[in-house]
């Protein structure tokens, strides 16, 4: 095998990956005429109406309401099903902080319980130890774009009567059992900000079924403004949540992308897996699809096992990766109630032995990757192959 990339050898890959977010010119001009029309608000303009109408049709969805991102996504969510302040809100000890900042700024508790080891994704058993009757909610997120296991969460849920908010902001199109995530608790949470597999910069969507909750979320979004009401007549405790016109535009102009980038993504992800699952120290963290499942591959993560390549630390495995021409990412560093932030506050955290293991030994690759050509996910194989096969040259 030739010399790696890292001692002086050279690349696998020198070309350019897909870029991300890849604007192209009917981007700009959907942006360019809001601009030119004046109407930069949704009270004034017709996009982000169109878009959440639109949103909501694709995933199946009776409603959408667009947000300003998708934190504010999920606490208009969790405002909307009547979270009260100081219900508890179990979240997965692996997730990005906004899962749980986004209970904190609905005024509920983060609670935090362990996610299964072969997923990243709330394990259901963690979450059945973590629910009490203070519980109003739980927040499984389809991490990755993985769905997660709903049909074991749901009734868990239902032991103490709480609801199901999906945070589908890394999920966008992702299918479980035949349906779009998002759409399939009481309500959903998706982020449009610049990495996710949709996006416009930022912005976000509660997704639900219920008349009642989508009103309540329309209010909440837009500082308590009941719709067909004036200013005068708000009753609801609202804020500024609201999504712009430009942002409507720019999403409306790539929402017809989603699903051809989500079919691509499925395709390349799976071979991938197919790939790498008999390389030593890699594990991909992309179980076999149950029926009728489509993940959304936000990220493909793996497991990076050191020990199975000489004790090699993960972080010279990735940097040797990106010397190959594939850049990845070491994913979060400790669980959320490890986190600074969330040490400050008493927040329950249950044991979570697979997000400690996780921290340590996940490897990300971006969604952009798995957008270029067969030869191009091919790419990553042979770099993948290349720095296991020569990994004692590196000890
Ligand atoms: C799992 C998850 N939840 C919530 C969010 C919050 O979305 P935003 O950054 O749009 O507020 C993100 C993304 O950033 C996310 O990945």
């Amino acid at each position: 095998m030739s010399k790696l990339a890292l001692l002086g050898g050279d690349p696998v890959r020198t070309k350019l990956w897909p870029p991300w977010p890849d604007g192209r010119e009917q981007d700009a001009s959907a942006v360019q005429e809001v601009v030119a029309s004046g109407q930069w608000w949704h009270h004034g303009g017709s996009q982000v109406a169109q878009f959440e109408q639109e949103f909501a049709e694709y995933h199946g969805a009776a409603h959408a309401v667009a947000t300003s991102s998708g934190t504010t996504a999920l606490a208009t969510a969790l405002l909307a099903l009547g979270l009260e302040a100081g219900e508890e809100v179990v979240v997965p000890a692996y997730t990005f902080q906004a899962t749980a900042t986004a209970v904190l700024l609905a005024r509920g508790i983060p609670v935090f319980a362990d996610v299964q080891a072969d997923t990243l994704n709330l394990d259901a058993e963690a979450a059945a130890r973590s629910i009490t009757p203070r519980t109003r909610a739980i927040i499984p997120v389809h991490f990755a774009g993985l769905p997660a296991d709903l049909e074991r969460l749901l009734p868990v849920a239902a032991t103490q009567g709480a609801l199901v908010l999906e945070d589908a902001c890394q999920a966008h199109g992702a299918v479980y059992r035949g349906r779009k995530v998002g759409a399939i608790g009481a309500a959903g949470g998706f982020s449009f900000q610049a990495s996710k597999n949709l996006c416009a910069g930022e912005g976000g969507a509660v997704l639900t079924d219920d008349p009642e909750v989508a009103a309540r979320a329309q209010a909440i979004r837009d500082c308590g403004r009941v719709p067909g009401q004036t200013c005068d007549d708000s009753h609801i405790l609202g804020y500024n949540f609201r999504m712009t016109e430009m942002q409507g535009a720019l999403l409306r102009s790539r929402l017809p992308l989603l699903e051809a980038e989500t079919e691509l993504r499925w395709r390349h992800g799976r071979w991938l897996t197919e790939k790498l699952a008999s390389l030593p120290g890699l594990t991909p963290l992309d179980p076999s699809p149950r029926p009728a499942d489509r993940r959304a591959y936000h990220l493909y993560a793996m497991r990076y096992r050191s020990e199975s390549l000489g004790g090699l630390p993960r972080d010279r495995f990735m940097q040797a990766l990106a010397a190959e021409g594939v850049p990845c990412r070491p994913g979060y560093e400790a669980p959320l109630y490890r986190d600074p932030a969330f040490r400050q506050g008493s927040f329950r955290a249950a044991d979570s032995p697979a997000a400690e293991e996780l921290c340590r030994e996940v490897v990300w690759l971006f969604h952009s990757l798995l957008l270029g050509g067969d030869e191009d996910v091919a790419d990553i194989v042979r770099a993948c192959d290349k720095v296991v096969g020569c990994h004692r040259d590196l000890l």
